[in-house]
Parts: C-alpha cells; structure tokens; sequence
C-alpha cells in the first residue's frame, strides 16, 4: 500500500509503499475513500506539537471496511464508515459519563491503536499511526469503535469531512457553546473547522453571525456558509468591529477556530459581559495567553475548551450525517479541492497558503 510518512517534523512528507500487518481482535483493515487537509495534521509537520516518528498522518477520513479481525461484532465487509479520531475504549472515566473524545485511551497521543502497538512497517520499522487511524494511505488498520457507519450512497468523496470539520465545529456550537437562536455569534478563523462552526450557527437561528479572518477569499466562503458579516482582522481591529456590530455589546458567543494566542485574545476581548469564549483551535504545545483578569471576573466572562465538537461519535455522527442529507449542512463547497495522495504536501502548502474551504485527499 501506498501512505505519506512524516519522518520528522519540518521536512516534506514522503510518499512510498508500505506494508500493513492484518487487524487483531476489536480492530478492522479498511480502505480510504478520502482524508481531509486539517491543520491539526499541520500542526506535527511542523513541529508545533510533538508526535512519535516516522508516521503516517490523517485523522478526517472515510474508508470501506475490507477486512474484520477477530470479535469485530459490530461491522461487516464493504460497510462505508466515518472514521472517528478519537476511538473509545467504552470502559474509562470519561466514556462511562458520556464523554467518549475524552477517552483515556483513545485520545492518548502516543502513536500505537489501542493496545499501543502499529499494524504499519516498513521492512523491520514500526511505522506509528496518528489518531489511531493514519488516513494518509490508501489503507488502515483502525479499532472497530474508531468506525461509525455511513450510509449507503453517501458521497465518499466529501464524507471524510464527516470525521473532523463537520462534527469539532458544528459540535462546538451545538454541545460545547449551547448556541441559542437569535444570539450573535463571533468566529476567529475561518478554515476548514471555521466555515463548520458558521453552518452549525446558521443551523441553530443564530442571529448575527460574524466571521473574522486575515484573508478575503475564507471570509466570502463565511458568507456562503452562513456569515452575515465579515471582518478583516488584517485591515481593521476586530474587537472594535464586533462591538460596533453587536450594538456595543460584544458578541453573546465567539469562537477560536484557528489556534493562536493573538485569536484567543481577540476571541476573549470580542464576547459580551458574561459572553461565551470557546477555544476550538490547537495553539503550538505551550504557547499561552494572558488576560486580565478583572476583566474575567467583573464581566463574568465563561472560556472553554472544545475537543472535538464535544461529540459522541456513534450518536452523533449519524446525526450530522441526516442534516447533510436533508440539505442543512453543506459538505459540497466546503470541500474546494481534491487530491491525489501524491499531491498531500502541495495539498498543506496551499493550507498554509490560506486557501479557502477545505482540500480533501480522494483515493481511486
Ligand atoms: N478542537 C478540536 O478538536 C480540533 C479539531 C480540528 C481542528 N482543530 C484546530 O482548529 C484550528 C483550525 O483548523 P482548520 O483545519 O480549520 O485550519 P485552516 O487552516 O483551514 O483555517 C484557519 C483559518 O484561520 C485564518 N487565520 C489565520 N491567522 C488568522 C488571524 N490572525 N486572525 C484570524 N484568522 C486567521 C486563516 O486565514 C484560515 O482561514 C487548527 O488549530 C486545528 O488544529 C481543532
Ligand atoms: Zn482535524
Ligand atoms: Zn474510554
């Protein structure tokens, strides 16, 4: 099979064949259909978080389920799936109070499936598997909990955004944040997670939904995705703008979606007296950010975390899945390019490039 290796951080990925040991029990070969361009596979690349090496990146992606390994209950051959990047053991602390992306086994970042060890090699080399999945080849081995069904006819080549965009920034809206209609909404960076945050606000009747980007083409897609205003954080100071839009007020609920301190802090300055400030991006691994806090107590402001749209992938998935179909989510425009998996690092160049919407890698 054919996977992009990252052997260290700040060099190109490369592209080469590799071989793929068969599924253990609880675990599944599939075959990807797609793997979405996310800047959290980004971040590793470029050294702003650590991650064993050598390993394949990818954690948005659809597959075929090709293979079951022993006590695989769950699935059967030739199921098209979502893959989740945070697979759930079902036994810890945090799956047992419902908040499987929390798992404590699943969103350990150490490189092996569940029982720590990679099905990929290269001749006698280990080869790690990022989230437990690796959707950068053109096939995997995955925990069976790791895949939620899709169905039938589905389109495969948008559905990889099903695994990370679509439910970390609709998720963040609608179970992190607890959006409520009619509020005015602030979006700090609107990407691939950015543009998702906007719809999953445009799904619950927010009022005004303002978007903030540095470049002009993400903002015109903000605007096809929901966006009532945008604001160019390059050209203007975006927390005056926020206010003024929101009536002096500030924003009820704003959104990070790009991962920074710079966007934290104007996320944080742009919500309201007792204004929701949720953090979706991953900032560089000890990056920080201070604010003062008079501000934090005498304005009663809340700041939270969001992982992974704070979803539970088996319930909520197929959810997300039926308002795509029903037409109020868009996976079409959200996805602007397609890939072959020889193209990935041009694909994180034009990323880095800010190009807008999201790229997907498609698999023949
Ligand atoms: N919390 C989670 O579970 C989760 C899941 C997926 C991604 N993420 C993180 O979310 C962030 C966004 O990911 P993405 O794939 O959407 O990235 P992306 O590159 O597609 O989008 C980032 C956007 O931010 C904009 N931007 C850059 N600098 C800015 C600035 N100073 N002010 C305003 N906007 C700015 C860019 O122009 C771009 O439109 C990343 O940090 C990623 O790692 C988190
Ligand atoms: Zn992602
Ligand atoms: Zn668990």
């Amino acid at each position: 099979m054919r996977a992009a290796v990252l052997y260290e951080p700040k060099t190109p990925l490369v592209v080469e064949d590799l071989d793929l040991l068969p599924p253990r029990a609880n675990e599944v070969l599939v075959r990807l259909a797609s793997a979405g361009v996310c800047r959290s596979d980004h971040h590793f690349m470029a050294g702003h978080a650590p991650f064993p090496t050598p390993v394949v990146l990818g954690h948005e992606g659809a597959a075929i389920v090709e293979e079951l390994g022993p006590s695989v209950s769950n699935l059967k051959v030739g199921d098209p799936v979502i893959l989740s990047f945070v697979p759930n053991c079902g036994f810890c602390h945090f799956c047992t109070i419902g908040r499987p992306y929390l798992c404590d086994v699943g969103s350990v970042a150490r490189g092996g499936l569940m029982d720590g060890t990679t099905r990929l090699r290269k001749g006698d080399m280990e080869i790690y598997q990022f989230a437990k999945l690796g959707c950068f080849g053109q096939y995997a081995v995955v925990p069976e909990s790791a895949c939620i069904k899709l169905p039938q006819g589905f389109p495969l080549d948008q559905a990889a955004l099903m695994g990370c965009s679509v439910p970390t920034g609709v998720g963040a809206v609608i179970n992190t944040a607890q959006v409520e209609a009619g509020s005015t909404v602030a979006v700090v960076g609107c990407g691939g997670v950015g543009l998702n945050i906007i719809q999953g606000a445009r799904l619950v009747n927010a009022g005004k939904i303002i978007a903030v980007d540095i470049s002009d083409g993400a903002l015109k897609m903000a605007e096809r995705f929901g966006a009532t205003d945008g604001v160019n954080s390059s050209k203007e100071d975006p927390v005056a703008r926020v206010r003024e839009l929101t009536g002096g007020l500030g924003a009820d609920y704003t959104f990070e979606s790009f991962g920074s301190a710079t966007t934290a802090k104007v996320a944080y300055e742009a919500a309201r007296k007792a204004g929701t400030v949720t953090i979706v991006g991953l900032a560089p691994v000890g990056e920080s950010v201070s604010i003062d806090l008079t501000t934090l107590t005498r304005m009663e402001k809340i700041v939270r975390g969001c992982y992974y749209g704070s979803a539970r992938p088996h319930v909520d998935f197929p959810k997300l899945t039926r308002l795509v179909q029903e037409g109020k989510l868009d996976l079409a425009i959200l996805k602007q390019r397609s890939y072959g998996l020889d193209q990935v690092n041009e694909a994180y160049e034009d990323l880095e490039n800010g190009l807008p919407g999201r790229g997907v890698i498609v698999y023949e």
